[in-house]
């Protein structure tokens, strides 16, 4: 429930019929803009089982004075009108909701009532296909005569946001369904949704770049569908899962489980637990064994869901209000649980932003003892979003308040919300320090130069000396993508930095050299012996030769994450060609070296200014050429400038036959072209291959040069 009321809500069968009324309006408001905040801000604010509570509240009310029921009612609604973002697609059979089930009692209820419908015997159990519910967002694909012409998310249920160019760079998701005998048309509709491991890589990197970071998964994978830019759309690691259909001119099988099957024999994935079960108790079984597997699963999932097997029964049950009568998602419990925070302590990272953690009294959540969570900023603790707008109600969060702790999946366990009732007289608001805690320099929050708006992110001010930003960079400097050290992860260099022993990168490669000399041999500290010291040193040594982008990446530079990384060292080829380049672009805006850095794809200027200031920084340059001094990094293939694709836009399509797609985006991106996944007027060629659809369609429309796979040989060269 939303934490701002303080009297506990009247229990419903004591409403009188007046209060219903009023109380049911306020629900219909709240949901709605909490609707609007899910569907079409991919950034909810409130969880999701506060949002079930009030949805339950509504039908309750509603249950119990039918005759308040309108149109405008949410039990009468999905999701949210279409945002404008995109075009309006009307659907032909509508996508629309699921009943939900809390208790086995729930469940029993729900195959009764299928069963008294069907006006069945006490002992006919109806065929149910039970299979996890995706947490993301779901998609109707549309294909005509096998070809896919359109993608469209659900929207109010009627009408959607035509996603077709951004649903075509999802892997998961056929261009041309597979087999004979496909119906002329084919709707077929699942859910797009991002893996756990692929929703972490990406707001890291995000957050490197310091762009929007994500809340979970589930927003993450709606965040990047719905992009205008298609190319941020295929860049992002979607997936999707096919579990169901709309309009089919045909339907190649009888029952929900053989049309899955079918489904997947036309070219899509299909979620591998779906399985058919007898009965009540398989029903059930199933779903324990989904809660038990669900951290493992890989993906999100907030339930399984129940759908009577037989179609000709589906078609007979139909639908009641919003959802069918022959399904049901039988939702798990949400990972929340309530505690007190006990403190807030402030850690300050690489480059020096302040983020403020709580210290939690322990609270089991799923299952997991939770002591630490995240508060991201300091207008998140004071109940405030983003883009400035009010959050969890605008309450702010105090030491000593009691708070709703939730864990999703892998993601950082987060506070949601404030139980008011329970704050502490003498709480007071939060005071954001203004130094920071490792150095006491100045933290400031810079100005967005996008919004005009101060930064969320208040950062120390001593990039140089600051001890924690220092250490911070070392991490980062030994991490996986970076110099990738064996044996050298955070725990040792916490203790390393703290005994003085490896203050700087260079630190590291003389290390061994060092031995013993001021301190106390490594072999001999508690915790090592002769052999893991042994193999730290050979660690080291294996890194002492370094392709350049790992080099550059592992500098720690603000806003160079692996790719930008990856385009400055194709653009410079040598780490001293880097070097050289990144001094002189500090001669100002208009110098040669700033205009070509500048320049490159992909690079705008946050970048080319962020790289500016590390290298006008004395220390931070020979801090490089320390680091130079003990280890050779490899020239990177630099991008061809001077072949006959070089800065042009390629796009392959068709089943390629002289090349693999792969080899060939390879080969474009070796002679300085960029291979896209989309036709668009900035495209210079499309390549296609036999059984090319609309992409040649698109690439003839707009009149952009049509390659075969021989004349794009001819033009590289054979390369
Ligand atoms: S079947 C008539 N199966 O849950 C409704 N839905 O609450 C047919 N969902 O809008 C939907 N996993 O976005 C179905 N295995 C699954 C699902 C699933 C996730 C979502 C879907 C739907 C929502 C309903």
């Amino acid at each position: 429930m939303a934490t701002k009321s303080k009297k506990p809500p009247v229990a419903v069968d004591k409403l009188t019929e007046t209060q219903a009324k009023v109380e049911l309006v306020r629900l219909a408001l709240e949901i709605e803009r909490h609707n609007e905040a899910y569907y079409n801000e991919d950034a909810p604010k409130i969880s999701d089982a506060a949002y079930d509570e009030l949805r339950k509240r509504s039908d309750a009310i509603e249950a119990r004075f039918p005759g308040l029921v309108t149109r405008d009612s949410p039990s009468q609604k999905v999701g949210a009108a279409p945002s404008g973002r995109f075009a309006k697609v009307p659907h032909a059979v509508p996508m629309l909701s699921l009943g939900n089930a809390f208790t086995d009692e729930d469940v029993t209820d729900f195959v009764d009532r299928v069963r008294r419908f069907l006006k069945l015997g006490e002992n006919d159990i109806p065929a149910i296909v039970a299979e996890p519910k995706i947490d993301g967002l779901s998609l109707s694909l549309r294909y005509e005569h096998g070809e896919l012409v359109r993608g469209a998310t659900r929207g109010d249920g009627f009408a959607g946001e035509d996603v077709t160019a951004n649903v075509r760079t999802i892997a998961d998701i056929p261009h041309k369904l597979k087999g004979r005998n496909i119906p002329a048309v084919c709707e077929i509709r699942g859910e797009v949704y991002m893996l756990k491991k692929d929703f972490l890589a990406l707001n890291k990197r995000q957050a490197e770049a310091e762009d929007t970071v994500f809340a979970n998964p589930r927003n993450s994978a709606a965040g990047s569908l719905r992009q205008k830019d298609v190319s941020v759309t295929a860049s992002r690691p979607l997936k999707f899962f096919a579990y169901t259909w709309g309009e089919m001119s045909e339907m190649p099988a009888k029952t929900q489980f053989k049309m899955i099957e079918w489904i997947e024999k036309a070219g899509f994935v299909t979620n591998p637990l779906t399985t058919l079960c007898d009965s009540v108790d398989e029903v059930l079984k199933f779903y324990r064994k989904i809660e038990t597997q669900r951290a493992k699963l890989g993906y999100d999932i907030d339930g399984v869901v129940y759908k009577v097997d037989r179609l000709d029964w589906q078609e007979r049950l139909g639908f009641v209000s919003r959802s069918p009568r022959w399904a049901i998602a039988h939702k798990f419990a949400a990972e929340q649980a309530t505690t007190v925070l006990n403190d807030i302590e402030i850690q300050v990272g690489r480059t020096g932003a302040l983020t403020p953690v709580a210290k939690l009294a322990p609270v089991t959540v799923g299952g997991v003892v939770v002591q630490n969570a995240t508060l991201h900023n300091e207008d998140y603790i004071k109940g405030i979003g983003n883009d400035g707008q009010p959050i969890r109600e605008g309450v702010d969060i105090r030491v000593g308040d009691t708070v709703v702790v939730q864990r999703a999946g892998d993601v950082i366990p987060q506070i949601v919300s404030v139980v008011m009732d329970n704050r502490p007289r003498d709480a007071q608001p939060y005071k954001f320090p203004t130094v920071c805690p490792a150095c006491g320099s100045h933290a400031v929050r810079e100005e967005d130069p996008k919004t005009g708006r101060p930064d969320s992110v208040r950062r120390c001010t001593n990039t140089l000396a600051c001890p924690a930003q220092a250490k911070e960079r070392l991490k980062h400097f030994v991490a996986r993508n970076a110099f990738d050290i064996d044996g050298l992860g955070d725990k040792q260099i916490e203790e390393f930095f703290t005994d003085g022993l490896v203050m700087s990168p260079v630190d590291i490669f003389t290390l061994e050299k060092r031995d013993g000399r001021s301190q106390k041999k490594l072999a001999d500290r508690e915790g090592y012996g002769a052999t893991s010291v042994r193999n730290l040193f050979a660690a080291i040594e294996a890194r002492r030769t370094i392709a350049l982008a790992r080099f550059i990446f592992a500098l720690g530079i603000r806003h160079i994450g692996e790719g930008n990384a990856k385009l400055l060292a194709r653009h410079y080829g040598t780490v001293e060609a880097f070097r050289a380049a990144m001094i002189a672009a500090g001669a100002g805006d208009d110098s040669e070296a700033y205009r070509d850095l500048n320049g490159i794809e992909g690079v705008g200027t946050v970048v080319a200014n962020a790289l500016v200031e590390f290298f006008k920084e004395p220390h931070s340059v020979k801090a490089v050429d320390d680091l130079l001094g003990e280890i050779s990094v490899q020239p990177a293939e630099k991008a061809k400038t001077d072949s006959p694709i070089a800065g042009k836009i390629v796009v392959f399509t068709g089943s390629l036959e002289k090349f693999t797609r792969d080899e060939a985006k390879a080969t474009a991106e070796r002679l300085g072209a960029k291979a896209s996944g989309s036709v668009s007027k900035k495209t210079d060629y499309v390549v296609a291959g036999p059984g090319a659809g609309s992409k040649l369609a698109e690439a003839n429309k707009l009149g952009v040069k049509v390659l075969t796979e021989d004349e794009w040989l001819a033009l590289v060269g054979g390369a």
